[in-house]
This record gives structure tokens, sequence and C-alpha cells, in this order.
């Protein structure tokens, strides 16, 4: 077994993200496959929304393994991960994965340093989900940096063409330099009305600029 490491990114807020990797992981661990979710995002809400109302408050989570990779320390097993009763496990995240991007600036390899934790997971898995922060920083570049694909959650009530735009300049800058592998697996039109013409017209509008090509 070696997961499938799927990055869920949006350098836009409030998109549905977190909704999806919690749905989608879920889905898959129902379908009877062995998920893993990672929470790369400091706001912790994936930790929140699969119970943790206070993530702060743990004291082992995804901020503590990058550590001990930038320290090079060796890093226990299941050190960090929480087993949810729908069947997946949780890497947790915390307002300590802000001060990561920091850490990361000075580190050796610090765009890989995520993956480099992940590839000593990956055999327990089938799937794991890394649900993004909204922004384009060190740890958005980490997930795209250790996944396989990324799938892209687009609101649909407005156009944000331009940050799709920037999104996928990312996406391309990561494939030429770091992870030539990386796939988008699609743009995922989030919160549809699909009564309202202007939701039917903006889905028809990605399609069109971005459907042949994703
Ligand atoms: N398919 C959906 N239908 C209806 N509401 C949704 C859907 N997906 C997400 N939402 C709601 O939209 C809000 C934002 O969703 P979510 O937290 O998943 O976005 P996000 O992109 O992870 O946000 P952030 O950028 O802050 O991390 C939440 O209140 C969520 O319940
Ligand atoms: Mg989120």
């Amino acid at each position: 077994m070696n997961a499938k490491v799927i990055a869920i990114a949006n350098q836009k807020g409030g998109v549905g993200k977190t909704t999806t990797c919690a749905n989608l992981g879920i889905g898959l661990a129902r379908e009877g496959k062995k998920v893993l979710l990672a929470d790369c995002d400091p706001q912790g809400s994936l930790s929140i929304s699969l119970g943790h109302s206070q993530p702060d408050a743990i004291s082992s989570t995804l901020a503590t393994v990058m550590g001990k990779v930038i320290t090079d320390t060796p890093i226990d097993m299941k050190e960090g991960i929480l087993r949810h009763e729908e069947n997946v496990d949780l890497l947790p995240a915390n307002i300590e994965l802000s001060g990561m991007e920091v850490s990361l600036v000075n580190a050796m390899s610090r765009e890989t340093i995520l993956k480099q934790y992940l590839d000593t997971v990956k055999k327990q898995y089938d799937f794991i989900l890394l649900d993004c922060m909204p922004s384009l920083g060190m740890l958005t570049v980490n997930a795209l940096a250790a996944a396989d694909s990324v799938i892209i959650p687009v609101q649909a009530q407005y156009l944000p063409a331009k940050g799709l735009e920037q999104l996928l300049q990312t996406i391309g800058k990561v494939r030429k330099q770091i992870n030539t592998k990386l796939k988008i697996d699609g743009i995922l039109l989030t919160m549809v009305d699909n009564r309202t013409n202007f939701a039917k017209d903006i889905s028809s509008l990605l399609r069109e600029t971005y459907g042949a090509s994703y």
C-alpha cells in the first residue's frame, strides 16, 4: 500500500476546502479505504469539524512532526495521529502551525518537509488528504510538493477567476521545480445552486475556460 496523496487547495477562503476534505475522507473510509486526513491550516478547522473543539489544547500536531523533520528527530509511527469514530485518522493542527511558516524559511529542503514526513506514514494508508489553508504560502507549497494530485474547490456564487489563475500558476511552478508528477484532479464547484441562472453561467464558464485542460 502506498497512499495517493491529494491536496485540497484554494487560497480563497471559505470555498469548501475543509468540508470537501472531511466528506471525501469519510466517504472513502466507508468504501473500506484507509484514510489519513492532515489538517494543514493553523486555524484547525478540520480538527474542529472532526470533534476537537479546542485544537490549541492538543499537544502533538502536524507542527510537532514537521518540526521533528526539520531538526532530524526520530518520529514515532503514530505520533500525533488521532483516530476518529468514522474510521479516518486525523493529524490535527492548531495555532502552532502558523510558526511553521517562519521555521520553514530557514529549513533545508523547506518545500519538502511535509513530503518527508508523509513518506514515513504513506504505507499505512490508501489515501492521504491534505486540507490546505487559504493562502499560497510555504505550508501550501509543502502540501503541493507532497501531493500526487490537487482538487480545487471553487465557489459557484461568483467567479474568483484571478485567484484561480494565481493558484494554477503556483501549481505550475511546483510541478516544474519540485514535483513533476503533480496532477490536477479537477476544479470542484461547491455550494452550487443550480436553480439560479448565475450559478449555471459560472459553471459553464468554468467548464469552457478550464474544462478541456483539467
Ligand atoms: N457544499 C456545501 N454546501 C453548503 N455549504 C457548504 C458546502 N461546503 C461548505 N459549506 C459551508 O461553507 C463554509 C465554508 O466551508 P469550509 O470551511 O469548508 O471552507 P474552507 O475553504 O475550508 O474555508 P477556509 O478557507 O477558511 O479554510 C462552512 O460554513 C461550510 O459549512
Ligand atoms: Mg478550511
